[in-house]
């Protein structure tokens, strides 16, 4: 059967892909995903994941964060994964949820996951549907940052951390306030996993101030 033609920036994008160090490296290592590499480098800089903890990963899938994090934390500590999109099973101590974690029922299952505690780690690899245009894009940006946000302030235990994809534009600065607002320390890095032409960078916040000392960064 002939085959659907493809347009040349999307073979490009594949030869690439194809050649990519971190892709190769992650089929040979059995990691699900070539972001499993930035996840491991902020690792490797910060030591943040620890045996015992309990993470929240946010857009978890196809789950090369959550392979990361398990090795961690686990047998001890537990992962909670959400993603919009199916997920195969992780490993033990691995809760696997299928949703969008804006959604109320979602947020339920969540608590319930975490067995009404809190978790010690957000992370979050989202990132919003871009359509071109840079002010929407941005401002989509800051709505998925703010709504992360606000996970934190319900979610997480005192202390705890967050690490968050972002992206360089108008919203930046304000992230910046609002992320000081909820964490003692905020450092920004860029993983040489992720791709020099990408604009993402991580947020990494240290000493969440905890649910009763910061106001709703939110409305
Ligand atoms: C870059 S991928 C994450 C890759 C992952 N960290 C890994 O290592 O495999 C971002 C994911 O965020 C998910 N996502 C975006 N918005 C979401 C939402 N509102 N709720 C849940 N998942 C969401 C997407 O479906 C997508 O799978």
């Amino acid at each position: 059967m002939a085959q659907p033609q493809r347009s040349p920036s999307s073979n490009r994008w594949l030869a690439e892909h194809h050649a990519d160090p971190h892709v190769l490296a992650a089929r040979r290592e059995g990691y699900r995903s070539r972001a499993a590499y930035k996840l491991l480098e902020i690792q490797e800089k910060y030591k943040l994941l620890k045996p015992g903890m309990t993470v929240l990963d946010l857009g978890a899938a196809p789950g090369g964060w959550s392979q990361v994090a398990a090795s961690l934390v686990t047998p001890q500590g537990k992962v909670v994964a959400v993603d919009l999109l199916p997920m195969a099973a992780v490993a033990p101590h691995v809760t696997v949820l299928q949703g969008d974690f804006l959604d109320d029922l979602v947020v339920d299952t969540i608590h319930q996951s975490l067995a009404g505690g809190r978790a010690q780690v957000i992370l979050s690899d989202m990132a919003a549907n871009m359509s071109g245009n840079r002010t929407l894009d941005s401002l989509r940006g800051e709505r998925l940052a703010e709504a992360v946000f606000q996970v934190v302030h319900h979610t997480l235990a005192p202390d705890g951390i967050l690490v968050m994809k972002v992206f360089q534009g108008g919203a930046f600065s304000t992230l910046m306030v609002q992320g000081k607002e909820l964490f003692r320390t905020v450092r920004m890095t860029k993983p040489t996993a992720s791709r020099d032409r990408s604009p993402e960078q991580y947020m990494i916040g240290l000493g969440f101030r905890g649910p009763g000392l910061v106001r709703e960064v939110v409305s």
